[in-house]
């Protein structure tokens, strides 16, 4: 497989054949992204809850995202690596999101930014886009927002709400965005906002008529079990089998039988 790319994003959705997306956060998980043929890794600030414990995203830092990212970096092969924008990493001003933009490009290997927000970051959008910075951006259920919405709760119900987020995928097309993020909205919806944009939709929560998909890798392989949302799928239980592997280590231990002479330097 060659390394894919944002000309590969548009040409899917063109070809109409589904983009494949997975979070990841570190070296051994890209290198096992890449293997299983994963078209782009996003390092999403779900790594404050699902590697850092946190509560939610917020205090996810942009040095943090930074470290995390050149790892996933190392790890990628052909996978393309997006760097998600952390809580404040933006919001103050189109100067601070350029130049945190232009990290993830500059210090971590990342070929792509995400951002979430509509309307209020298309200036943002234009400047990072202008500098050479692509970015996907991300409507919908937007985590950042979170004391704002009052919960991880599905966006775009009401009529007035789906015309808003229709809106506002339109204005991150029109300032440049190549590809956008649409969290926990209704599947027609999405299809809508699909059918409309020129530009790639990638759904977590979004239904089957987007242009490719993207979940929380801790969520898909049985990582994470503080709460699982409605949306994903689990499709490995690796906590499971971690704990009967490390059972069996400290059984064998206690018992005397490793290490074994095999295992041990004459
Ligand atoms: O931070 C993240 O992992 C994300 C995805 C769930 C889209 O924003």
């Amino acid at each position: 497989m060659a390394h894919f790319t944002i000309q590969d994003f548009l040409s899917k959705k063109k070809d109409k054949v589904k983009i494949t997306m997975l979070t990841a956060y570190d070296y051994p998980f890209a290198r096992i992204l890449d293997e299983a043929g994963i078209d782009a890794i996003l390092v999403g600030d779900s790594l404050g809850m699902v590697v850092q414990g946190l509560e939610n995203t917020l205090p996810v830092t942009m040095d943090e995202m930074v470290y995390h990212t050149k790892m996933v970096s190392r790890g990628a092969g052909d996978c393309m690596v997006i760097g998600d924008m952390p809580f404040m990493s933006y919001q103050a001003g189109i100067a601070d999101a350029v130049k945190n933009a232009g990290r993830f490009l500059k210090e971590a290997g990342a070929a792509a930014v995400k951002m979430e927000g509509g309307a209020e970051v298309c200036d943002h959008i234009r400047a990072m886009t202008k500098s050479d910075i692509p970015v996907m951006a991300h409507i919908g259920l937007t985590p950042q927002s979170i004391h704002r919405m009052g919960g991880y709760k599905v966006q775009g119900k009401s009529d007035e709400a789906a015309k808003r987020l229709i809106e506002e995928a339109h204005a991150v097309e029109d300032a440049g965005a190549f590809s956008l993020i649409l969290e926990a909205i209704p599947l027609k919806l999405a299809k809508k906002i699909t059918k409309e944009l020129s530009i790639p939709t990638i759904g977590i929560g979004a239904g089957p008529h987007c242009d490719g998909q993207i979940l929380v890798l801790h969520d898909v392989i049985g990582l994470f079990e503080r709460f699982v949302p409605k949306f994903t799928k689990q499709y490995a239980n690796v906590k499971v089998d971690a704990v009967k592997a490390l059972r069996k280590y400290k059984a064998e231990v206690e018992k005397g039988i490793f290490p074994s002479e095999k295992q041990s330097f004459k």
